[in-house]
């Protein structure tokens, strides 16, 4: 998709398509209104007819509006005007890029970017804009061999914007777009199969990322390296799969040299079973999203590097398969961490804290400024905040706000959670200093309490986008979140 920033009227400019904006009841917008009278009333009389209301995510086609130079013109309802905030926003330019994109026409201009959005400025919207016309378009299709081809898609769109806008618009263009190329690696990541997606495919498409830039460096630790560390837990996972794990390591230096970097971990398991504790098969399939934390890692830095954020940040991404080998770990076994902490493994799994509190131990010789962990850490997460929200636990509130700050923006949400001592207890072990499951109730806190436990020199949050990171059933496929939350977290963490 060509993306380019106008200004010109909407009845004279000459294009495939001009999406305008309509509020409920019969509302016209600006531009719209303008339209209007350039086509002597076209617009007003569909909607008097009852064509179009103007609801959120309602559209209308119109071809050939005679007075204008356009094909077409695409009425896009935008609900309630004084309630038109970022969320309807982008609904508004989600259904609308899905219309023009089956209408036929190649291009379009856009004039949803000039309306007054209640929380949004105009580098928000041109931003949000360009990332959600794009994820709009994305279809995971990369594996068939026929794909269901569209014979005009749509290639080129126009953003208008009042003429003194023109600069912010194009910086705003600049990180949308690279924020849309990181959602849609993770996308692409996260729905190829386990048996492409491998631990070392992981690690390939690491390197291949760092290729593209000189001040992101790459490096991939293999099983012997992860041993002399003593990366018992994590090693006791990957014991169970034939697939050898990986560490993989992305230093991104975008700051100055001895500014403390953003660390991100991600959880990367790319199949998980279960291990002997095995699932049951009724969508286990699904399981190969148990890696779309390291997913949305590399997603993030991909859009780093291409706004080339003055910060530096790094990417730590453990990745392993969990498998029901005649190695894998039995229920009872009992693991030390890196941090020397032993571990009672009373549930194979619970395998994602086994893997992630050895890259917690190991993320501190980064001299971490905040180490943020992302993983698909528990059904209970599901339970509890469904698809909507990723869980956020962390033991510093200001970063928590900051976090909860971003999801907002970003509109990719996510919902704190308590991480008191009281839940410590549950997690207690007769053999080992802890078990690495803490029984049915509040099972997405006891998971996090468990990470807690290799965090505590440093400032730590832990979002687990168990529920968000893909959708199931009949729209099976991944989301690409929360790349958008962290990529606003990092952007905030810019015009300080
Ligand atoms: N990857 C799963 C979590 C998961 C399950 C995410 C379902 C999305 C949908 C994780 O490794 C896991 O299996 N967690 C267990 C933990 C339990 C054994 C304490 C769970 O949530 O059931
Ligand atoms: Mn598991
Ligand atoms: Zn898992």
């Amino acid at each position: 998709m060509k993306f380019t920033i106008k200004s010109e009227k909407p009845a004279t400019v000459k294009t495939g398509c001009v999406i305008l904006g309509v509020f409920e009841h019969r509302k016209l917008s600006r531009a719209a209104t303008e339209f209007d009278k350039s086509t002597r009333g076209l617009l007003k009389k569909l909607l008097q007819n009852g064509e179009m209301d103007g609801k959120s995510e309602q559209t209308l086609m119109v071809h050939y509006p005679a007075g204008a130079n356009c094909e077409r013109v695409l009425l896009t309802g935008c609900g309630k005007a004084d309630e038109f905030d970022s969320r309807t926003y982008n609904k508004a330019v989600a259904s609308a890029t899905r219309a023009v994109n089956q209408s036929g026409a190649t291009d379009a201009v856009s004039y949803l970017a000039e309306l007054d959005v209640t929380d949004r400025d105009s580098y928000g919207k041109v931003k949000s804009l360009a990332e959600i016309t794009r994820s709009s378009l994305y279809t995971p299709d990369q594996l068939k061999s026929k794909k269901d081809k569209n014979s005009h898609p749509l290639r080129r769109m126009g953003i208008n914007m009042a003429a003194g806008e023109g600069r912010i618009a194009r910086k705003a263009l600049i990180d949308g777009i690279a924020i849309a190329d990181g959602v849609e690696l993770a996308r692409t990541l996260g729905d190829l199969p386990a048996n492409i997606c491998t631990p070392s495919y992981l690690a390939s498409q690491a390197r291949k990322l760092g290729k593209t830039c000189s001040y992101l460096k790459v490096s991939v630790m293999d099983e012997a390296g992860m041993k002399k560390l003593g990366m018992g837990s994590l090693l006791s996972v990957s014991r169970g799969s034939r697939e050898p794990a990986k560490l993989i390591t992305l230093e991104y230096k975008g700051g100055n040299t001895g500014d403390k970097p953003v660390v991100l971990v991600g959880k990367g398991v790319t199949f998980d079973s279960g291990g002997i504790s095995i699932k049951p098969s009724p969508t286990m399939d699904e399981m190969k999203y148990d890696m779309c934390g390291a997913a949305s890692v590399l997603g993030t830095l991909k859009a780093c590097v291409e706004m080339e954020l003055p910060l530096n940040v790094v990417g730590v991404i453990p990745t392993t398969e969990n498998m029901p080998d005649g190695l894998a770990s039995k229920p009872g076994d009992i693991v030390t961490s890196m941090s020397g902490q032993t571990i009672e493994v009373l549930n194979t799994d619970a395998e994602g804290r086994l893997i992630l509190c050895d890259a917690l131990t190991y993320s501190a010789k980064f001299k971490p400024e905040v180490v943020i962990d992302i993983a698909t850490l528990t059904g209970a997460c599901v339970i509890a905040l469904g698809g909507h929200a990723a869980g956020l636990l962390s033991n510093d509130d200001d970063l928590a706000d900051e976090l909860l700050a971003a999801g907002k923006t970003a509109d990719d949400r996510a919902w704190q959670m308590p991480l008191w001592d009281d839940y410590q207890p549950q997690l207690k072990s007769n053999f080992a200093d802890m078990a690495n499951i803490g029984g049915r109730e509040a099972g997405t806190i006891t998971a996090a309490c468990f990470l807690s436990r290799f965090t505590e020199k440093y400032r730590w949050a832990h979002l687990d986008i168990a529920g968000v990171a893909w959708k199931g059933g009949h729209k099976k496929g991944s989301t690409g979140r929360p790349v958008s939350l962290l990529t606003q977290f990092l952007l905030d963490r810019c015009t300080d």
